[in-house]
């Protein structure tokens, strides 16, 4: 056993720092501006749905994997199965790359938007098109978002990676609880509420479930080998379900309540309509700086920049567990020195991410990138749309489903329940039985065919329903 990897020195150094990894942008950015675009409280109840009965037997898998084989993504499916299944790590891997490449360029607007904040410039949110537009300036951001990212992956797993998410975490989660509750406070908040909770199902449409899928694996930070990796740094004292199931509820929890503090806001600032919510990347970017300004000037920048800085807080801790997944690989495979791997991959991804920085205005043939279709109409899409489309609505889910049948079938069930059962602090049966049912059939089956469904939707534009 490889000893010298590094551990989580506590099972709350661990479960925050897995938490770290899912709370991030995709909960209060992406989630937010998927329930604008799925039609409001439809997409929030099918969305949940999925994290609960379809993610969280995929992320015990994955800390199981990884606990068990104490090895990064590739080297535990080779360790399992065999030689000819490191491509599900490898995938992941490459899923992993990508994501960052564009999550980096989206922590640069957040990072950005704090400074303005603190210059009290609230136009800003106006003019969020041509501001994602200044390459220059954004790219800056990114290169001293990856920076520190990099500096924290450096230092290793107890040094970096639990201590920025002990310190972290909770500031992310008192912040969120400060700002809803002075969002409830707003004239029209109700309205937003309602939009938010009261769901209207004739508002689901295939589109609809593939974005919550890709949205729960996403925000989870599942499908990539991510929690195989921190998995692997996890001791054998620690219960598995247990701490899966506290990382899922942080994760949901935050969403839902990124989802109460911005709805609200939402609807203070459109006067209590609703319908003219269409979600997308500007949902938080281009309506928050108003209603911070609305605040009277001192108040307004207080807010304004705890908001941003919160954001680029929750950021910061998904960056780093992006960036171990590949380090992880490159330290334990081909056996790099761990800053060697550190800052070359930062540098790469870095560099991956350009053509997604200059896709949002900067050069058009980026900009307007390609067509796909959603609900069987061609869309056009941007080059980090399109990236995000490959990396987490697909990638992910298909790595899940692999996961999931590796897991039952390659791995074999009861390998997987005896890991389980090292540390497990409860002998209660019915969730064994449920997560091997779900890794059995559940996921394979319904992960399988939404994401095949998925592919051939989006990419070919057959309707298949
Ligand atoms: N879960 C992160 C978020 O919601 O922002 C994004 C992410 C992090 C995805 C790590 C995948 C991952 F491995």
């Amino acid at each position: 056993m490889a000893t010298n990897r590094g551990q989580f020195n506590s099972r709350l150094g661990f479960v925050l720092a897995a938490a770290g990894s899912a709370v991030g942008l995709g909960n209060i950015w992406k989630f937010p501006f998927e329930v604008g675009a799925g039609g409001g409280a439809a997409f929030v109840v099918i969305y949940l749905a999925f994290c609960f009965l379809l993610c969280f037997p995929v992320m015990i898998s994955e800390i199981a994997i990884g606990r068990k084989t104490q090895l990064n993504a590739v080297g535990a499916f080779k360790k399992l199965g065999h030689h000819n299944w490191a491509w599900i790590g490898l995938l992941g891997i490459l899923a992993g790359v990508f994501i960052l490449s564009f999550y980096n360029v989206v922590a640069g607007w957040a990072f950005g938007y704090f400074l303005q904040m603190v210059q009290g410039n609230f136009e800003i949110g106006e003019n969020f098109g041509s501001y994602i537009s200044e390459w220059e300036s954004i790219g800056l951001y990114g290169l001293v978002f990856m920076g520190v990212t990099a500096l924290i992956v450096s230092k290793g797993i107890q040094g970096g990676i639990e201590k920025a998410a002990k310190i972290l975490m909770p500031t992310l989660f008192a912040m969120i609880i400060g700002l809803m509750i002075y969002a409830f406070t707003l004239e029209n908040a109700m309205a937003g509420i309602e939009y938010y909770l009261v769901p209207d199902f004739s508002e689901i449409t295939g589109e609809v479930i593939y974005s919550a899928l890709g949205q729960a694996f996403f925000s989870l930070s599942l499908g990539m080998g991510a929690l195989i990796t921190y998995g692997s740094y996890v001791s054998r004292k620690q219960d598995i379900v247990r701490s899966a199931a506290m990382i899922t509820l942080t994760d949901v929890s935050v969403a839902f309540l990124a989802g109460l503090m911005i709805f609200p806001l939402v609807a203070f600032l459109n006067s209590g309509d609703m319908s003219s919510v269409s979600g997308g990347p500007g949902l938080i970017f281009a309506t928050l700086p108003g209603v911070f300004e609305g605040l009277g000037p001192t108040l307004g920048i207080v807010i304004g920049a705890a908001f941003f800085l919160l954001l680029s807080f929750a950021a910061l801790t998904s960056t780093v567990s992006l960036l171990e997944v590949p380090v992880a690989y490159l330290v334990d495979e081909k056996k790099i020195k761990r800053p060697v791997a550190v800052w070359g991959m930062a540098t790469l991804i870095f560099l991956l991410g350009i053509p997604s920085l200059l896709g949002n205005g900067a050069v058009e043939q980026l900009t307007s990138f390609m067509t796909l279709y959603r609900d069987g109409q061609e869309q056009m899409i941007s080059f980090m749309d399109f990236v995000e489309l490959i990396a987490s609505d697909t990638f992910l889910p298909l790595g899940g489903t692999v996961i999931a049948i590796f897991t039952a079938y390659i791995w074999k069930k009861h390998n997987l329940n005896a890991e389980l059962m090292e540390g497990r602090e409860t002998d209660s049966q019915w969730m064994m039985k449920y997560i091997n049912f779900a890794v059995m059939f559940f996921c394979p089956l319904i992960l399988g065919a939404i994401t095949i469904i998925t592919i051939l939707e989006r990419f070919f534009g057959i309707q298949v329903f």
